[in-house]
């Protein structure tokens, strides 16, 4: 049976990583979580914990030291991997392109020789809307091209991606699904588990979060002129606990797909601008939020959201959470971690 499978998740005590841990578990999967820690911390992998009311088994490594990788492969069963493990702050990876181009690429490479060599054939990559740039079309749907990529994130995205093709070509006993995610937000409604971001927030939510606790003292939006019914940018924003569940039937049906490579979107299919997001923020925790508008962000994408279809009619996924559950899950897990009542 499919949910007997053990999986290997890296990147498990991130944001998305943790999530998916919690939705693999309550499905009776069997799995190993890898993370080393670099951009989350310990008490994630406790949420996840207790919301399951499981103990986790876990490794802290980082996943492109690939004798770090071979041992977790030789101690473990594994027959599938999810890949979550990356980093992912645009502005950082223009800062520091190499860091991204090693740790994202270099990740990539290393686990799939470690698959390879003990023969795990199964693998869900963890890609991004960002591989689209500015669609020529929306809704986007994952026949889009890529664009030039705005950032080495971005790359580091398409990149993993091609890796993937040219290694389905040469394995013919590979199986891989990247899934292209739109705007995650939200938390746990157990408020166990949530985005830790670090500094600084650069996302919209956690920046929203963070003001209407007082961290910040005023959120900018960036940019009311664009050609959009607010003229603030547009955005796909899906909570990720929906995203989450997708994991879990991309695992259960990936060794039927018709397609060794498949692609997915993995959006609402609903495109929401920055305003309304703060107006629904307000409306939907009763916090009064100190915004003003500031001028527009280098490489901004005007609007963006996904044709979801793909996902609906393949894997049967769908999202089943709204705008206003992420915000007030987004919220319920800042006040949880900054001991508001
Ligand atoms: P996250 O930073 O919360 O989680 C990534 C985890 O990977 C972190 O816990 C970090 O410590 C770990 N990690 C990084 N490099 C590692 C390495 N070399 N070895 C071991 N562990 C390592 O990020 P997230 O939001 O959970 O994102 C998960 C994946 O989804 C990433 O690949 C990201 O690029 C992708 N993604 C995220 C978003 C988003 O907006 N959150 C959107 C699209 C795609
Ligand atoms: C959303 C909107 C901002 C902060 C990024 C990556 C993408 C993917 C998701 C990983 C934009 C506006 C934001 C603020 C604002 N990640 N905003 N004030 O840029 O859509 O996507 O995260 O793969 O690759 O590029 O997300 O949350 O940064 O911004 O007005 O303080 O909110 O201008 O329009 P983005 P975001």
């Amino acid at each position: 049976m499919a949910n007997s499978k053990k999986v290997l998740l890296t990147g498990g005590a991130g944001y998305i990583g943790s999530h998916t841990a919690v939705q693999l578990i309550q499905q009776g999967f069997e799995l190993i979580l890898v993370d080393d820690l670099s951009r989350s911390e310990l008490r994630i992998i406790e949420g996840v914990e207790k919301i399951t009311n499981q103990r986790v088994s876990f490794h802290q490594g980082d996943c492109s030291n690939s004798a770090f990788l071979d041992s977790v492969f030789e101690t473990n069963q594994i027959d599938s991997v999810i890949h979550f493990a990356a980093y992912k702050s645009v502005n950082e990876s223009v800062q520091q392109p190499l860091l991204y181009y090693q740790n994202n690429v270099g990740s990539m490479t290393t686990l799939l020789k470690a698959m390879e060599k003990f023969h795990v054939n199964e693998i869900i990559f963890s890609s991004s809307c960002t591989v689209y740039g500015e669609p020529d079309r929306i809704p986007v749907n994952e026949s889009a091209p890529f664009k030039k990529a705005e950032s080495p994130y971005g790359a580091t995205k398409q990149m993993c991606e091609r890796i993937l093709e040219d290694c389905i070509q040469a394995n013919k006993e590979l199986r891989s699904v990247s899934l292209r995610y739109f705007n995650p937000v939200g938390a746990h409604p157990s408020a166990q588990i949530g985005e830790l971001p670090i500094g600084t927030p650069s996302n919209l939510v956690p920046y929203v979060t963070q003001t209407a606790a007082g961290i910040r003292q005023k959120l900018t939006v960036f940019g009311n002129d664009y050609n959009t019914p607010d003229g603030s940018c547009m955005r796909d924003f899906i909570h990720v606990v929906d995203l989450a569940k997708a994991h879990v039937m991309a695992l259960q049906k990936v060794e039927a797909l018709e397609n060794r490579g498949e692609v997915f979107n993995l959006g609402t299919g609903i495109g929401v601008t920055v305003l309304d997001l703060v107006k629904r923020f307000v409306k939907t925790t009763g916090i009064p939020l100190n915004y003003e508008v500031g001028p527009r962000r280098a490489g901004d994408v005007e609007k963006i959201y996904a044709d979801p279809a793909k996902a609906a009619n393949i894997l049967g996924w769908r999202t089943q959470l709204s705008l206003e559950d992420s915000l007030l899950h987004a919220w319920q897990w800042e006040k949880q971690i900054r001991g508001i009542k």
